[in-house]
C-alpha cells in the first residue's frame, strides 16, 4: 500500500525505513526493503508491523546508498514473509515493489513458467519482475520496464532497481500514485508527500503513463511511447513536515479533531471575499445551477457521508434533485447520467479507486465533475472540471475527522453560494448564513473543550458493551451514519445506524436492557419526532445518550445522559453534532486499548478496487 525509494549518498536502509514509518497511515500488514549493495541488491522483508522489519534490518549490515521499500495491504496472496515485498526475478537481478492489482497475472505467469521461470510466492507482483527481466537481457532497464508495463492490465504504481545498473530506480505510475521528491544529489520516490517532505518541499507528481528514471543527480520522465516529457512541472508543497508529526498528541486522530476549528477556518477564510462566500475565485468559476438538471454526489465511506448530508440541504434549500450514493454502486450500474448533470465527487486522498473510475465513467456521459478533494494534483483533482479545494491539510490517521468536517463545510459553501442564485432566497437570508457559518470554527474548538470530560466517562462505558446503535432524522441520521462508522472502524464494538423513524420496521427487536441507543437532535424541525423515538426505545431497556441543542422539550426519564450542543442554525448545527461522536468514538478506542490510527484491515487511501 506504501511505496518509497531513496538514491543519493547517505545509507539508504535509514532512510527507506523512515520513509514507510510516514506512509504507515495508509494501513498496511506487512513490510521490506531492497537495498543496493556491492554486487548484490539486499533484501529483507516481514509480515507483520514496522517494528518487526526495523529489528530484521538492524541485525544485517545495509550499506547502499540507494533502494525501494514497501508496505503491504494483501491483495493476491495471504499476508506472510514470502509474499511481502520487495520480490525479485529468478536469479534476483531484477527487484520490484508494487501497489495495485494486475488483472491478466495468470496468463503472464503461465507464458513465464514455459519459458523457465520460478516463482517464490502467490504474489501477481512477482510476475511483473520476471517479465520484466525476460526483457532485460536484450535492453536497458528502463526499456525493458517500458516493454514490461505495456503488457500488464491493471492498476499498478512500481519501483524497480537492477543489480547490473547501480543507483537507478525506475518508477512507473498508472491508476496508483507515485510522487518523486526532488533533493540536491539525491532523489526520493514514495506514493504520498508526507514521506520525505522533511527531505523536500519539490515533487514532481506522477501522471498515469508516466515513467521516472532516478539517479542521484538527475530524473528524466518519460511516457510509455518512450518520449521524454521535458516540460514536467514541478509542485512545490506548502505545508511543512512538522504539520504531518504528531505535536505531543497522543495519536494522529486525537490531532486532528482538535486540528479542525483551524483547518476549518482556513477553508472557509479562503472562500470568503469582503465578507461573502466567493466560490468563483477558487475553482468554481460559474453561476451553476441553471446548467443542470440534477446533481449526483458519488464517494466512499466517511466522504460519502458527507454526501448524504448534502442531499438533504442541497435539496431543501434549491430545489433541484440530488442523489448521492457510494462510488462502488455508482460505477456498475447503468445511473441515468448525461451532460445536464453536475456530479459531485468528495475524496480526501483524490485517488480511491471507486471514485475514479465513478468520476470517468460520468465524464465519458458527459457530465460535468466538480471535485472536493484534499489532494491537489491527485487524479480526481486532475481530471475534474471544477475543485474546491478542503485545505484540512495532512490527515494521516485512517479515521477521518477533520477532512469529513471540511467536505461538509465545503457542501455549505455550496449551499450559500447556490441560494445567491435563487433569486427568491433574500439577501437577508444568505448573509444571515454566512455569518453562522463563520461561528462554526470557534463554537467547534469550545465544544471539544467543554464535551472532553464527560465522553470519557461514557467511553469508560461504551468500551464495556458489544453493540451500540445510532439514530436520528434528517441530516442528524447521515451524522448517525458517521458516528456508528467512526466507532466501528477504530473500536471494533458492533454499531449501527438507523434512521429513527425506521426502528419500529425491525432494529427494536434487538433493543434490550442496557444497549446504548445514542440519539442525534440537531434539527429543530424534528425534535418532536425523535424525542418520541427515544421514549419507544428506553421504554424497552436502552440506555440512552442524547446529542442535541434543544434545551427542553424532551421528557428527562427517557434520558440517562445528555451532551448539550450551543445553539446554531438547523442546517449547520450538524458539524456541532460530529463532534462529541468522534472524541466518543476516540476515547471508546482508546478504553478498548485498540491501534487507532492504523485499524485492522483498513487503509487510509484504497487505491485497489
Ligand atoms: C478509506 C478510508 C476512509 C475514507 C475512504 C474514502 O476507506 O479508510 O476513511 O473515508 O477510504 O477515502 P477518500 O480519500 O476518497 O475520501
Amino acid at each position: 500500500c506504501g511505496i518509497v525509494g531513496y538514491i543519493g549518498e547517505k545509507k539508504a536502509a535509514p532512510i527507506l525505513l523512515s520513509g514507510l514509518k510516514k506512509l504507515e497511515y495508509r494501513g498496511y500488514d506487512s513490510a521490506g526493503i531492497a537495498v543496493q549493495e556491492k554486487d548484490y541488491i539486499k533484501i529483507s522483508k516481514k509480515n507483520g508491523k514496522l517494528n518487526k522489519l526495523q529489528k530484521a534490518v538492524s541485525q544485517e549490515i545495509f550499506k547502499g546508498v540507494s533502494g525501494i521499500g514497501h508496505t503491504r495491504w494483501a491483495t493476491h496472496g495471504k499476508p506472510s514473509d514470502i509474499n511481502s515485498h520487495p520480490h525479485s526475478s529468478t536469479q534476483g537481478e531484477v527487484v520490484i515493489v508494487h501497489n495495485g492489482i494486475i488483472e491478466n497475472f495468470r496468463e503472464l505467469k503461465a507464458e513465464l513458467l514455459k519459458e523457465g521461470h520460478q516463482f517464490k510466492s502467490a504474489t501477481d507482483t512477482e510476475v511483473i519482475a520476471h517479465l520484466i527481466a525476460s526483457y532485460y537481457q536484450a535492453n536497458d532497464l528502463r526499456t525493458a520496464v517500458n516493454k514490461a508495463v505495456k503488457r500488464l492490465e491493471g492498476s499498478f504504481a512500481l519501483a524497480v532497481m537492477s543489480k547490473k545498473e547501480k543507483n537507478r530506480i525506475i518508477a512507473v505510475r498508472k491508476d496508483s500514485p507515485l510522487i518523486v521528491g526532488l533533493g540536491e544529489g539525491q532523489n526520493f520516490l514514495a506514493s504520498d508527500i508526507p514521506a520525505y517532505l522533511e527531505y523536500t518541499d519539490e515533487f514532481y507528481i506522477l501522471e498515469d503513463g508516466e515513467i521516472a528514471d532516478i539517479t542521484k543527480n538527475e530524473v528524466n520522465i518519460y511516457s510509455f511511447a518512450n518520449q521524454l516529457i521535458a516540460n514536467k512541472d514541478k509542485t512545490k508543497i506548502d505545508w511543512d513536515a512538522e504539520m504531518a508529526e504528531k505535536q505531543g498528541y497522543k495519536h494522529f486522530m486525537l490531532k486532528e479533531i482538535y486540528e479542525q476549528p483551524e483547518s476549518l477556518k482556513r477553508l472557509l477564510e479562503a472562500n470568503l471575499k469582503d465578507g461573502s462566500i466567493n466560490l468563483r475565485q477558487n475553482g468554481l468559476n460559474k453561476d451553476w445551477l441553471a446548467d443542470y438538471d440534477k446533481i449526483h454526489i458519488v464517494a466512499c465511506g466517511t466522504a460519502y457521508h458527507s454526501g448524504a448530508l448534502a442531499k438533504y440541504l442541497l435539496e431543501d434549500k434549491l430545489r433541484i434533485p440530488v442523489e448521492v450514493e457510494v462510488a462502488s454502486e455508482y460505477r456498475y450500474r447503468k445511473p441515468i447520467v448525461d451532460s445536464s448533470t453536475l456530479m459531485i465527487v468528495v475524496s480526501q486522498s483524490g485517488e480511491t479507486a471507486d471514485t475514479l473510475a465513478a468520476l470517468r465513467l460520468a465524464k465519458k456521459e458527459g457530465a460535468d465533475v466538480l471535485a472536493l478533494t484534499n489532494s491537489r494534483d491527485s487524479s480526481i483533482a486532475r481530471e475534474s472540471d471544477m475543485i474546491i479545494y478542503l485545505k484540512a491539510g495532512p490527515e494521516i490517521a485512517v479515521a477521518s475527522t477533520k477532512a469529513y468536517t471540511n467536505m461538509v463545510a465545503a457542501f455549505y459553501l455550496l449551499l450559500i453560494d447556490g441560494m445567491k442564485q435563487r433569486s427568491e432566497i433574500k439577501q437577508q437570508t444568505i448573509k444571515k448564513y454566512t455569518s453562522d457559518l463563520i461561528k462554526l470554527p470557534e463554537m467547534i474548538r469550545k465544544l471539544i473543550d467543554n464535551s472532553k470530560a464527560q465522553i470519557k466517562l461514557l467511553a469508560e462505558k461504551y468500551a464495556l458493551k458489544d453493540n451500540i446503535f445510532f439514530i436520528g432524522r434528517n441530516t442528524d441520521y447521515t451524522l448517525a451514519l458517521e458516528g456508528a462508522l467512526k466507532l466501528k472502524e477504530i473500536s471494533y464494538i458492533h454499531a449501527e445506524a438507523y434512521p429513527a423513524g425506521e426502528l419500529k420496521h425491525g432494529t427494536l427487536a434487538l433493543i434490550e436492557k442496557g444497549i446504548p441507543v445514542i440519539a442525534l437532535a440537531s434539527r429543530s424541525d424534528v425534535f418532536a419526532k425523535l424525542f418520541s423515538n427515544l421514549e419507544e426505545v428506553k421504554a424497552r431497556g436502552a440506555e440512552t445518550l442524547l446529542i442535541t441543542e434543544a434545551k427542553q422539550n424532551f421528557k428527562e426519564e427517557s434520558i440517562d445522559h445528555l451532551i448539550e450542543l450551543p445553539l446554531l442554525n438547523q442546517d449547520f448545527a450538524g458539524l456541532l453534532a460530529i463532534i462529541p461522536l468522534q472524541l466518543l468514538a476516540y476515547y471508546t478506542a482508546l478504553e478498548c486499548g485498540e491501534d487507532i490510527d492504523q485499524p485492522r484491515n483498513l487503509a487510509k487511501s484504497v487505491t485497489v478496487e
